[in-house]
């Protein structure tokens, strides 16, 4: 039996406390993500392969809702700043809600028609996923992004899709800010 409790969420942290279960992405784990093969294996080999982003979630599989946090750390490979791998959802009535609580960075979505849009995250903002959108987050910022997701429990996660096509767009810095420009890559 499921009882109520109060959940506290770290903003700057991102730590949920109690949580369920959590994981990390090092950068390592993420080879093929970014455009520049070479400057990916040189950030991993000379910065010590950092973490790049954790997650922790809130989940209980007896209830339809769940609700976590995502810690993103800031960096780059190559211009390209750390993101998250990027997915559609399994089930395809499934959309999401991303708070942000600290931090700046872009929520890069993609329609299943190859639509694309974007959405600011930054303190305040709650971005609205609709179901069929591909997400994917970016750190654009110097500190920590942190921001808490909240989703159905059964909502699943297709990567595949993105990871063998990759998104249209790419994140980059230019001239000291995010730019967004066509990826060169996309299959
Ligand atoms: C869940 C969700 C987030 C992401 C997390 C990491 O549906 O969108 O919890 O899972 O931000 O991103 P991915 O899963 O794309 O590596
Ligand atoms: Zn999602």
């Amino acid at each position: 039996m499921l009882f109520p409790e109060g959940v506290a969420i770290d903003g700057i942290s991102g730590e949920v406390t109690p949580s369920t279960d959590r994981y990390t992405k090092k950068l390592s784990e993420l080879s093929g993500l970014f455009h520049d093969a070479a400057a990916f294996d040189k950030v991993v080999a000379e910065g010590g392969d950092p973490i790049a982003y954790e997650v922790v979630d809130y989940r209980k599989q007896e209830c339809d809702i769940c609700f976590g946090t995502t810690i993103m750390m800031p960096g780059q490979v190559g211009g390209e700043y750390f993101m998250t791998r990027g997915h559609f959802h399994e089930r395809k009535d499934c959309g999401e809600g991303y708070y942000t609580q600290s931090g700046e960075g872009l929520l890069l979505l993609e329609s299943r028609e190859g639509e694309v849009r974007t959405v600011e995250m930054k303190p305040g903002i709650c971005a609205f996923i609709p179901p069929e959108w591909a997400h994917r987050s970016i750190n654009t910022g110097s500190e920590k992004l942190v921001f808490v997701w909240f989703c159905a429990t059964d909502a699943g996660h297709d990567y595949g899709t993105i990871r063998e096509r990759g998104m249209r767009k790419l994140v980059v810095e230019r001239d000291g800010r995010p730019a967004i420009i066509d990826n060169p890559n996309f299959a």
